[in-house]
């Protein structure tokens, strides 16, 4: 990393821009010196409260309790369209593009107010109270925001499940958190092909007796299957209803939503995330991050399904008022010039996205971007993964023909907002860092033992203090929430990454340091994983690790022992493959399986995942102290019958 490139601040950007460098450095040190004066003074300027608090910030990592804004009331839903009424309320909320480019539609905020409130009252009449937990599990349209924020207006509280999840995942979030409403379109589109979403839904509920309601939206018009009893049709009960409905008056640690994400062992947990603190900083990172001007048009591809989707295409943008762009499809259909053409179409200023798509689409050369104009785009920004920086500098360079500041922003499911990150008027970037931390973000690195590390240094990526949208707790079950990030080091928050600092104190993210795989931008725990391949009754036991792959970042390989007797075909494999599938989704198909007559296991028992990672990452000269080994030949044999990628 000797020949770093610093791309710095372009002057006319900076001029223009909501934060400069001076500042970034004055507000960053005010952030941490006086958290309360700054946030306060923040709460004020970027959320409309219908009771101020009583105290900005009361905390302790070790319970662990974290409370922003206690005393103080608000609703998201107000914030993100009530509010913004008078001043805008013919102006475009949401742009929707549809997977086919024939088809898209501009949402205005007064109509955005009318969708909302009719949604609330739908979800009253069908028995919905504050506190109620809903299951949203739609396709990219506009109903998927009009029922976050629908949930939001009333005091519900949601939990959407990522659409490309299978029937079983579905379950199993709807089971935890004991939704009794689900809500979902009859198909998706995706890419020219239907998505079944109710079908799924329909075998999903066989598992929850206690869904009396299932809310459909019609998308495509597809055949389904209709339980009488159970369902109904959004656009018929919606001319049911009154066109107008009161916000709640919601406590700032209210809970907003759940969203389940991947750790490194067990199921998926429900991250819980509150209001008062999630809103604000989903409003000011989305404004100073995205250097949000009024007027334009903001892209983030991300799905509603994701955090990202959650923060970036919903929540912040619309509490700023600003023009958010909802995309149904997929970035190679009907050709790999689609995220261009739409960014044409709709003079998109700022395009942020991830870096495997960004690799996917680096693969089918300049052509498809080449001939189109981008000449609207302004900013661009990537998520989800460590971006490498052969794809940060075509991003940079044929994307945004040398002219777009990049935002590679840190940040996870369990943060809510961007937490390392460039502001573009403010900070040069250097491809493949993160940089700074925002506002009130106080990241450090420890070693193994949770020792400070100084200066220029690697280790694991942890942060010291609280910011306003992080997590609160894990879904009915506060001890995994305190076990699981502030036990490994504590008194502080563990990220479960790895990072390193330069001499300019950016920050490097190296990726998980945990079992948790990023295939794609998309977090899938090994634990998961085994935990699938297990349910087969010819599998013994099984081992998932991650390996560098080109376009997804990380691949899933996985190590597979038979139960005795049982014979290793490929018809076997197959059926392991989409075993997996079937249980989690399409997001979790294994790369490589690998036939595993034992596993590397200490001789405690431990299977050794160094070795296996480094075996699937073809690293085999540099498999390390293998003595400690039950049965060093475990490893020949493993090398001897290593899958090809
Ligand atoms: O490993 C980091 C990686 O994605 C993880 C969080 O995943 P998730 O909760 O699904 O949220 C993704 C969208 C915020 C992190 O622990 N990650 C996310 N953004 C970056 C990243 N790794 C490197 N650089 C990033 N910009």
């Amino acid at each position: 990393m000797s020949e770093e490139k610093v791309y710095p601040v372009p002057p006319a950007f900076a001029a223009k821009a909501h934060i400069n460098e001076t500042q970034y450095r004055d507000m960053y040190q005010r952030s941490i010196d006086d958290p309360d004066g700054f946030w306060g003074q923040q709460a004020e300027a970027f959320i409309s409260w219908y009771k101020p608090w009583d105290k900005v910030l009361d905390w302790d990592f070790n319970e662990p309790r974290i409370e922003w804004f206690g005393g103080a009331e608000l609703n998201a839903s107000y914030n993100c369209i009530d509010r913004h009424l008078d001043t805008r309320g013919d102006q475009t909320a949401i742009v929707w593009e549809g997977d086919d480019p024939a088809q898209d539609k501009c949402i205005t905020y007064n109509e955005l107010h009318r969708e909302v409130c009719s949604f609330s009252n739908v979800l009253k009449k069908r028995g919905v109270r504050k506190g109620d937990r809903v299951c949203i599990y739609m396709p990219m349209i506009p109903e998927a925001a009009y029922a976050m924020l629908a949930c939001a207006r009333i005091g519900a509280v949601h939990s959407v499940v990522f659409g490309g999840f299978s029937a079983e995942s579905i379950k199993d979030r709807i089971l935890d958190s004991d939704c009794r409403v689900v809500i979902t379109a009859d198909e998706g589109v995706r890419g020219g092909k239907a998505v079944a979403l109710k079908a799924h839904t329909d075998k999903a509920l066989e598992g929850c007796p206690d869904v009396h309601t299932v809310v459909v939206v019609r998308r495509t018009g597809g055949h389904i299957q209709w339980h009488e009893e159970r369902d109904v049709w959004l656009h018929e009960i919606a001319a049911t209803v009154d066109a107008n409905c009161e916000p709640e008056h919601m406590s700032a640690e209210d809970p907003l939503f759940i969203l389940y994400t991947s750790g490194s062992t067990g199921k998926p947990k429900g991250v819980l995330h509150t209001t008062g603190g999630y809103l604000l900083y989903a409003a000011m990172t989305h404004q100073y991050v995205f250097d949000y001007q009024d007027g334009e048009t903001y892209w983030c591809t991300a799905d509603v399904g994701w955090i990202t989707g959650h923060t970036y295409i919903v929540y912040g943008p619309l509490a700023n008022g600003a023009k958010t762009l909802m995309f149904e499809g997929i970035p190679t259909w009907p050709d790999a010039s689609r995220f261009w053409q739409v960014c044409d179409k709709h003079q998109v200023t700022t395009f942020y996205t991830a870096p495997t798509a960004i690799r996917a689409l680096m693969r089918e050369g300049e052509g498809p971007v080449k001939k189109t104009s981008r000449s609207s785009l302004r900013l661009l920004g990537t998520v989800g993964e460590p971006i490498n920086p052969e794809a940060w500098e075509w991003y940079y360079h044929v994307v945004g023909d040398g002219r777009c500041p990049i935002v590679d922003t840190w940040w996870q499911t369990e943060t809510g907002g961007h937490m390392i990150t460039p502001l573009p008027g403010a900070i040069a970037t250097k491809p493949g860092s993160a940089t700074v931390p925002f506002f009130g973000v106080a990241p450090a690195l420890v070693d193994n033992e949770g020792k400070l590390l100084e200066g220029e240094a690697e280790g694991n990526l942890v942060i010291t203090r609280p910011w306003p949208a992080m997590m609160r707790t894990v879904y009915g079950d506060h001890k995994r929430f305190k076990e699981t990030y502030f036990s490994t080091y504590p008194g502080m928050y563990f990220s479960g990454d790895g990072a390193r600092r330069d001499k300019d104190g950016y920050y490097w993210i190296t990726g998980r340091v945990d079992d948790v795989l990023n295939v794609s931008g998309h977090r899938l725990g090994t634990a998961e994983l085994e935990s699938a391949l297990v349910l087969h009754d010819a599998v013994a036991e099984a081992a998932v690790v991650g390996y560098p792959h080109d376009i997804k970042g990380q691949g899933i390989y996985a190590y597979v022992t038979l139960v005795k007797g049982i014979e290793p075909t490929d018809a076997l494999k197959t059926e392991l493959i989409k075993l997996v599938r079937n249980e989690i989704g399409p997001i979790a198909t294994i790369d490589v399986l690998q036939w595993a007559p034992a596993l590397p296991k200490t001789r405690s028992g431990k299977i050794m995942r160094r070795i296996l990672r480094k075996i699937a990452a073809n690293e085999i000269d540099s498999l390390g102290d293998t003595s400690t080994l039950a049965d060093p030949g475990v490893v020949d044999e493993l090398l001897a019958n290593r899958a090809h990628q």
